[in-house]
């Protein structure tokens, strides 16, 4: 075990486990009933690489485990899907007493845990994440759901897992996109609350290779994030600063029919929000070209090129963070503050992607 971070959620206290290698000690020390059903559900791309290792691994349970391999893309996490998934779990006798893992990315995890929340009322789920993206964040604090349309995940609940298992193995087959793409995240952690994270965006992509980097990025990125749902799990306050980047990323990635992948579209989203922050007065010119110089990494100048103002506002008007008919993001302030529920009227996103896209020129 390389770490073990325990979430102390309103709702449910679990653990972050962060391991090289071992999930079958995890699951046998995880001492899970004989009679608790175990329903695995698992990415395809994931157990291209890794189908022994999981199975070995499941194979410490009595009571056997059911096995479920799917394909799931950003275009399929919509509510078709859950009923499949649904539909599965029943056809398979899940129950309520039964734990659904889940093994895969982001979208996997958020569609798979919502499907559980939602099954006979809530059945508990474990989460083993495969991507940068969803050991840093998706798998953590309990949000689940599907996109809606354009509208990205609008549909969906906030139930804590009972358990989340970062396996460093799995990040060893990531295509080299998906490491930028998850990388787009801990971006997000190092400007809201944790600046030891800066060093990730200053030199050679290939150090995210390394476990021992992979390690602090992934155990340096989930205390972020448990701090953030330790103080509001359910995001009356202080856990909208985790949205920051994310009412321009959402809408971008939404205007491109989710054809851009999400951590980009939310890098995309860090440079307007951090460029209207630069323009509201609350950060410095200068805090505002670190920034710039660090998506550098992220290739994103083809993103930002294709950015059409119309769609973004649409769906910007349409976000769910919105209260009285207004927009509202996430702004930072000096070197380390952050402001929620700023209004953004349509004029300043307009003026702002403008702006954004001069960088590019
Ligand atoms: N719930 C939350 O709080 C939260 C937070 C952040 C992001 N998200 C969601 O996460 C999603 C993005 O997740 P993602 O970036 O993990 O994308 P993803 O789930 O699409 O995974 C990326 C790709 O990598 C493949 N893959 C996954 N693990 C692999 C492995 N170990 N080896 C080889 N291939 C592998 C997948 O099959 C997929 O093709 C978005 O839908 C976003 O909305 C949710």
């Amino acid at each position: 075990m390389i770490k073990s971070i325990r979430l102390k959620a309103s709702s449910r206290s679990y653990d972050i486990k962060v391991i090289n290698n071992t999930l079958s000690d995890v699951l046998k020390d995880a001492a899970i009933p004989g009679e608790r059903g175990i329903f695995v559900v698992a990415a395809g791309s994931v157990m291209r690489y890794h189908e022994d290792y999981v199975r070995n691994a499941f194979s410490v349970f009595p009571q056997g485990y059911k096995l479920h391999v799917l394909k799931a893309s950003e275009r399929q996490k919509n509510l078709k899907t859950v009923e499949s998934l649904t539909g599965y779990f029943s056809a398979n006798g899940l129950d309520r007493r039964s734990i659904v893992f889940v093994i895969g990315g982001g979208v996997l995890g958020d569609t798979t845990a919502f499907a559980a929340s939602v099954y006979q009322r809530g059945t508990d789920f474990i989460h083993i994440p495969t991507t940068i993206m969803a050991m840093t964040d998706s798998a953590i604090g309990g949000k689940s759901g599907v996109n809606f349309g354009k509208l990205k995940n609008y549909i969906g609940t906030i139930r804590q897992p009972l358990m989340v298992i970062n396996d460093l193995r799995f990040l060893k087959t990531l295509p080299k996109e998906e490491v930028a793409n998850g990388m787009g995240e801990v971006l997000k952690y190092a400007l809201i609350k944790e600046s030891r994270l800066e060093k990730y965006f200053s030199g050679n992509p290939e150090i995210l290779r390394n476990d021992k980097e992979l390690a602090d990025i992934i155990t340096r990125s989930v205390k972020v994030k448990k701090h953030f749902i330790e103080a509001d799990e359910f995001e009356y306050g202080e856990r909208k600063a985790l949205n920051f980047g994310h009412t321009f990323g959402h809408a971008i990635e939404g205007s491109m029919n989710f054809k851009v992948k999400h951590g980009l579209a939310v890098v995309a989203g860090i440079l307007c929000a951090s460029s209207l922050s630069a323009r509201l007065g609350l950060i410095t010119p200068e805090r505002l070209s670190r920034i710039i110089r660090m998506t550098e990494l992220f290739h994103i100048r083809k993103i930002i090129r294709d950015i059409d103002p119309d769609p973004v506002i649409k769906l910007m008007k349409g976000d769910k963070k919105n209260s009285n008919g207004k927009i509202k993001g996430v702004m930072i302030a000096g070197e380390s503050d952050i402001k929620f529920d700023v209004v953004i009227t349509e004029e300043e996103i307009r003026e702002i992607i403008s702006h954004v896209k001069s960088f590019y020129l």
